[in-house]
């Protein structure tokens, strides 16, 4: 065909402003994507399909189905919305496959409580929510059975502090039944609550939620939830994975039993924990527990009330399923992200963690749009759903547990959400490499609040990255990724809390109504999530950036500082921070010029290849073959909980153990041991820096 020649022909004016078009959008790319390797044409293209196949109609469709019925790990039920998510899977053609382990779950078999007022009425109090018979009966999981009649005390929050203020009063708990609130308020996790009990001399506990999230429907439920100690895996496959006929403890065996708290304990719900706690007598509640405690509860006891309390359970083998959607890479088949979400429910669990749950079946449907559009990830991509979360991330523990030694060397990050949608703000959780990621990423992502923003506008305007939380709690699927394996991890959610947490009434009525009625909190949650991973997966040069990381140690570093006395030196910790913050420095400018000269032209792509292990190695360094004393399993020093739940420190939790540890030794052994941790966290800190370096000394 005859090539047209333009300067004969007359432009006509729509022409010419194809042409102004071409050449704006071409001047825009040049600005704006100084770095095209990682944002090449394509990629860009597959990432703008992947923003532009967002649907808030089908995440209420998948929210809908996975919470027609209730979904308690190990029960037939569960078995069927197993199925739902692997069918789903599979009808939008992606490879999957089921995992399955066999685990201790446990479970209620009788429960009562009678209260004997000092009138000498006798009343049976309700022990579940009305109307609800098709769920578990509210229990503590791993609770141990057991039946005593003994006096109330009312201990606040059940700290350290709360114990104390009571002892002021002369109030002792031995042999009495405790009454626990938990609220945002501040206090222990369940667990913490019970064993602080337990020490206490307490022969049951009874744990209430206190928010009521200014609904009083909501004071009628009540949080169930597990009490396991340690609380990470199969309690009887201590860090080995429990499938069928691997070895396994016996449930007398002490490693096991220490796991297992000592005395029984139940839910109540704040209605029936105001009947029990108006009717006290006795010293009066402290004052500074008053506040938001409500006018009804006026006394701490002990008694005159008397509880005749029964809990009947049964620890038990069951069969759990993970769920695994796998996207194979073309270039880096061997290189892995993950994304990760846990599909079992106390309840219906429309918020935790189905909300999560309808967000990874809808990036199954968008990424099955990009590869049916040509899309093939540069890494491999899998989808992981996993069971029995809420007895203590045992699904992905026994995963991560049977697959150490590959994720330790392939996996490049491990993305998580539990419950996506609580309600209305953007909260995130990193290890700390990949804060510009998440920056760059909510960039992009529709504010589901805010029309015309996006979501990074309102999360900075809330303090945006100087708010990014870090991965130090027990309390989802991210913990042994990061804790035991050192995979660089998010995790993220919106809403800071609800008040049906765990209840009966964590269903899909509760989301229309009250945690996102148009499912557009969900959709950014999926928008973010999703596309955090396709840079993961594309991105040539991985976008990981040391120097938040570096940043963050030196902050820990100064909080540590203004906590010990001058006897604890520092020095070691400091030199290791600068060293590690002159490692990622330079490393980022490796990464800028192997972007360049890739944007020239040239072939680099088993330099980037050496640069991205480095990048994704070095968080490994933070590990420690001995792991935290005493807790093994815990290999991270820099990110895990300290065992003193009422610890200053949530980083560096072998130091924080070395600190709350000192009582009955001496002063000397006190400090040495403190000394000793710091040298080890210094230890892992080079270690790091000399892994994203990548040279041997
Ligand atoms: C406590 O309740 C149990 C039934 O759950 C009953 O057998 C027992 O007699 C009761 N004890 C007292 C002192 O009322
Ligand atoms: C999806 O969003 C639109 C626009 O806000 C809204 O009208 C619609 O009701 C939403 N769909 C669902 C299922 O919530
Ligand atoms: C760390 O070292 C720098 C100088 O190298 C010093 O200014 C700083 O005070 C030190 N910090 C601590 C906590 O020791
Ligand atoms: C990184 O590059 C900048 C500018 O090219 C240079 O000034 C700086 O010294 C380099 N830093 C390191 C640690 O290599």
């Amino acid at each position: 065909m005859k090539p047209i020649n333009f300067f004969l022909v007359k432009p006509s004016p729509l022409t010419i402003f194809i042409i102004i078009l071409i050449f704006s959008i071409l001047g825009f790319y040049s600005l704006h994507y100084p770095n095209p390797s990682s944002f090449s044409q394509n990629t860009l293209h597959f990432q703008n399909l992947f923003l532009s196949s967002s649907s808030n109609s089908t995440l209420s469709t998948y929210l809908r189905a996975l919470t027609v019925h209730p979904h308690l790990a190990g029960t037939k039920l569960a078995a069927d919305t197993t199925t739902y998510v692997a069918d789903h899977f599979r009808s939008h053609g992606l490879t999957t496959h089921t995992v399955d382990y066999n685990v201790l779950l446990s479970y209620p078999v009788y429960s009562s409580i009678a209260a004997h007022f000092s009138s000498g009425s006798v009343r049976h109090l309700l022990l579940t929510e009305p109307d609800r018979f098709d769920v578990v009966k509210p229990y503590h999981a791993y609770s141990p059975s057991g039946s005593v009649f003994a006096r109330v005390v009312f201990v606040n929050y059940g700290r350290e502090r709360d114990y104390h203020a009571l002892e002021k009063l002369g109030v002792a708990v031995s042999g009495c039944i405790v009454v626990v609130r938990k609220g945002s308020g501040g206090g222990l996790g369940r667990g913490a609550v019970v064993e602080k009990a337990e020490e206490k001399g307490a022969i049951a506990v009874l744990i209430y939620n206190n928010d009521d999230g200014g609904d009083y429907t909501w004071r009628e439920g009540f949080e169930r939830g597990h009490v396991m100690r340690g609380g990470v895996g199969d309690p009887l496959s201590p860090g080995w994975a429990g499938v069928e006929g691997s070895e396994r403890l016996g449930l007398e065996d002490s490693e096991v039993l220490k796991k297992f708290p000592k005395i029984p304990s139940l839910p109540l719900s704040f209605e029936v924990a105001e009947t029990i706690l108006s009717s006290l007598e006795g010293t009066s509640v402290p004052l500074e527990w008053r506040g938001t405690l409500g006018s009804k509860v006026r006394n701490v006891g002990p008694g005159p009330t008397m509880l005749n309390f029964t809990y009947q359970g049964e620890n038990k083998m069951a069969t759990i399923q993970n769920v695994f959607a796998v996207i194979k890479g073309s270039e880096e088949p061997d290189r892995y992200v993950l994304l990760g979400n846990h599909r079992d429910a106390w309840t219906y669990g429309a918020v935790d963690p189905s909300s999560g749950t309808a967000a990874l079946l809808d990036i199954a449907r968008r990424y099955s749009i990009l590869l049916s559009s040509g899309w093939t990830p540069r890494r491999t991509i899998i989808l992981c759903s996993w069971d029995a979360e809420e007895f203590g991330m045992i699904g992905s523990t026994e995963w991560v547990e049977q697959n150490l030694v590959n994720l330790g060397s392939k996996a490049v990050a491990y993305l998580n959400v539990d419950c996506a949608v609580q309600g209305p703000g953007f909260f995130v959780g990193s290890t700390p490499q990949l804060d510009s990621l998440v920056v760059e990423v909510t960039k992009k992502v529709k504010d589901p609040d805010t029309e015309g923003a996006s979501v990074y506008k309102n999360w900075a305007a809330a303090g945006g990255d100087s708010n990014i939380q870090r991965l130090s709690r027990v309390d989802s699927d991210f913990a042994p990724f990061v804790q035991h394996a050192g995979v660089p991890s998010i995790d993220m959610y919106y809403g800071k809390e609800f008040p049906v947490y765990h209840t009966a009434f964590d269903s899909y009525d509760w989301m229309t109504q009250y945690g996102d009625p148009f499912f557009h909190r969900h959709a950014a949650v999926a928008g973010i999530w999703g596309l955090l991973a396709l840079h993961l997966a594309d991105d040539s040069i991985l976008p990981f950036d040391y120097v938040p990381y570096a940043n963050q140690l030196q902050f820990y570093m100064n909080i540590l500082s203004s906590l010990l006395d001058q006897q604890t030196s520092l020095h070691p910790l400091n030199m290791s921070i600068q060293e590690f913050a002159s490692a990622a420095k330079e490393t980022n400018n490796e990464s800028k010029k192997l972007r360049l000269q890739e944007t020239s032209g040239h072939s680099v792509d088993i330099k980037n290849r050496a640069l991205n292990d480095r990048l994704m190695l070095a968080e490994k360094g933070f590990l420690d073959a001995d792991g935290l004393q005493g807790r093994q399993w815990f290999k991270h020093l820099v990110f895990g909980p300290p065992s003193d739940h009422e610890s200053k420190l949530d980083f560096f939790p072998g130091i924080a153990d070395s600190i709350s540890r000192s009582t009955g030794m001496s002063e000397r052994e006190r400090l040495a041991a403190i000394q000793h941790e710091v040298w080890r966290v210094s230890r892992s800190i080079q270690r790091a820096a000399s892994a994203l370096r990548g040279e041997f000394t």
